[in-house]
């Protein structure tokens, strides 16, 4: 299959950003679970996606480079999957003017991302803001992927893309009958596709609503600590997976989950004449455990990270480049417009 997902470069990447999407695109790049054929795999850093919201230039352009080495000591192997920089490649933005003449303003105006984000950047609500999906549609039709490995909240732009090949298909028709364009997949993780923010359990994990909210996977053990042990919980005092009565808990319990490798039945009689507070002690140290290799890497990787960045970049963006040209020669001829020679 082919593959292809991107993360904006936020400055940090935290459990949710981790489990949700992360861990599928290692599982992936692996072919896991065993016996899964083989994967072609694009994973890259989303910096004009990340442009939508005001970025300082020069942390912005640290925080690109920053983002390639996260992925790089999460495990992603730049052998076993290209590895790129969005912005780097040509034919993303050309392909999302294309695709932005045939979608529908309704489509955009109903997209929760857009909704939300309009909401907390009320002074700057920009066209980018608003194009925002058409433009991860393109992300995703360049490679013609057949798969895109996310958390919960990118459905709905997932599902924008389905239809804008739909109507590309319509719009573009091949000879015999033929599409240019085929459906993407949503691909969600079993568990973690919508990992809860720790002090609000009403919302998924998210940067923005402040450090509270989220464990960053570089976080310090000690700040681990202190936000697990100040999470908030439920009423009552039993360790006990339920979604709709105790959110707060059995949101904890998934993290303890997938950090640990034990399931539900197990965590659940572990803890099962204790209370929140032990549980939390212990979740804290599994996390730390679980993040330990992955902290002690990326250390690692800063140490050379010049000659690490130019050459996992230029692998990667040649290959892309080379998929991309593919998908735009066939674009330009059916849309129209003259080959470039
Ligand atoms: P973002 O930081 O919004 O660019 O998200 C990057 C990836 O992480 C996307 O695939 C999201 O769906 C995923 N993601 C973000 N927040 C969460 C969360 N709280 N739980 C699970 N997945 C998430
Ligand atoms: N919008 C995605 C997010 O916020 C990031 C993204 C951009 C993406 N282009 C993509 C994800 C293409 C998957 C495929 O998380």
């Amino acid at each position: 299959m082919k593959i292809l997902s991107g993360i904006q470069p936020t400055g940090l990447i935290h459990l949710g950003n981790y489990f949700g999407a992360l861990k599928q695109w290692l599982d992936l790049q692996t072919c896991l679970p065993v016996g899964m054929e083989k994967n072609d795999c694009y994973f890259m850093v989303v910096d004009l996606h990340a442009l939508t919201i005001p970025q300082n230039s020069a942390q912005f352009k640290q925080n690109i480079e920053s983002a390639i080495l996260d992925y790089l000591a999460v495990g992603l192997d730049p052998k076993k999957c290209t590895l790129f920089v969005q912005s780097q490649v040509v034919g993303h933005t050309e392909l999302a003017w294309i695709l932005g003449t045939l979608t529908p303003l309704g489509e955009l105006e109903r997209m929760t991302q857009f909704k939300e984000k309009s909401q907390q950047h009320k002074d700057s609500v920009n066209a980018g803001l608003f194009t925002y999906p058409i433009l991860q549609a393109a992300d995703i039709l360049l490679y013609q992927a057949d798969g895109v490995p996310v958390g919960k909240d990118q459905e709905q732009h997932i599902e924008l893309a389905r239809t804008l090949v739909r109507k590309f298909n319509l719009h573009y028709p091949l000879p015999k009958n033929k599409a240019l364009f085929k459906e993407p997949a949503t691909i969600l993780p079993k568990e973690g596709a919508k990992i809860l923010s720790l002090n609000d359990p009403s919302k998924k994990m998210s940067k923005s609503l402040g450090a509270d909210s989220y464990v960053a996977i570089f976080d310090r053990p000690e700040i681990i600590r202190k936000k697990i042990m100040s999470a908030v919980t439920d009423s009552g005092r039993e360790i006990k997976f339920d979604m709709k009565e105790k959110p707060a808990i059995s949101n904890l319990m998934t993290i303890y989950k997938l950090v640990s490798g034990k399931d539900f039945a197990q965590i659940e009689n572990q803890f099962k004449n204790k209370g929140y507070g032990d549980f939390k002690k212990d979740l804290a140290e599994k996390i730390i455990e679980f993040l330990k290799p992955i902290q002690d890497k990326r250390i690692k990787l800063e140490k050379d990270k010049k000659k690490i960045l130019s050459q996992t970049l230029e692998l990667g963006r040649k290959k892309a480049q080379k998929e991309a040209d593919k998908t735009m020669k066939l674009v330009r001829e059916v849309v129209g417009l003259p080959e470039i020679k």
